[in-house]
């Protein structure tokens, strides 16, 4: 499994550009999640970070949001890309497709999809719109205001203190990985 294969394909089938910056920032959130709870997998739990949502162009979410993740691995298999962990991972990240959480790998696709986005909402709120200037204080905060990024599922990324990680930890952990990739993101 190499990253260039990846990066590839995420071209190949990711049209909106917005969504390829998203692969990025989760890439990055679960590289440094891997370093913490499985440092000899950093490049799987990256790469399934990156190709998470790689069928997003591909399914109508609107007339079944239960393709989402199936679809992805089914086109992750015709290029012979990825193995089973790295599979359910990605299925784990949408459980509208009836997929269940069952390992640490799984867990943090489901918490680092939702911070990056909310991450990119906290910083776009900022008189500089830079990351650099963002606080792990006003990601916090933000949690509670509910009408904030309402898409940022809330209950998603508290749950990765079921790791035995603390919110605040998480919200540092993965502020830094996409502060280290701000020319990549535009932020
Ligand atoms: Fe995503």
């Amino acid at each position: 499994m190499d990253r260039e294969k990846a990066v590839e394909m995420l071209n190949k089938y990711v049209k909106m550009p917005h969504i390829i910056t998203h692969s990025y920032a989760v890439e990055a959130v679960m590289r440094a999640l891997a370093k913490k709870f499985e440092p000899d997998k950093v490049d799987l739990w990256g790469l399934a970070g990156l190709l998470h949502d790689l069928d997003e162009d591909l399914v109508d979410w609107k007339a079944d949001m239960s393709l989402h993740g199936p679809k992805t691995v089914e086109v992750l298999k015709e290029n012979n890309f990825g193995n089973e962990e790295m599979y359910h991972a990605i299925l784990a990240h949408n459980p509208a497709n009836g997929s269940k959480i069952t390992n640490a790998f799984e867990r943090a696709m489901y918490a680092a999809d939702p911070i990056t986005g909310f991450i990119n909402a906290i910083t776009l709120v900022y008189p500089d719109k830079k990351i650099k200037s963002v606080k792990v204080k006003s990601i916090t905060k933000r949690m509670s205001e509910v009408r904030f990024a309402a898409g940022a599922n809330r209950e998603a990324m508290k749950s990765i203190e079921r790791l035995g990680i603390k919110f605040p930890e998480f919200a540092e952990l993965a502020l830094n990985a996409m502060t280290e990739i701000s020319d990549v993101l535009g932020l």
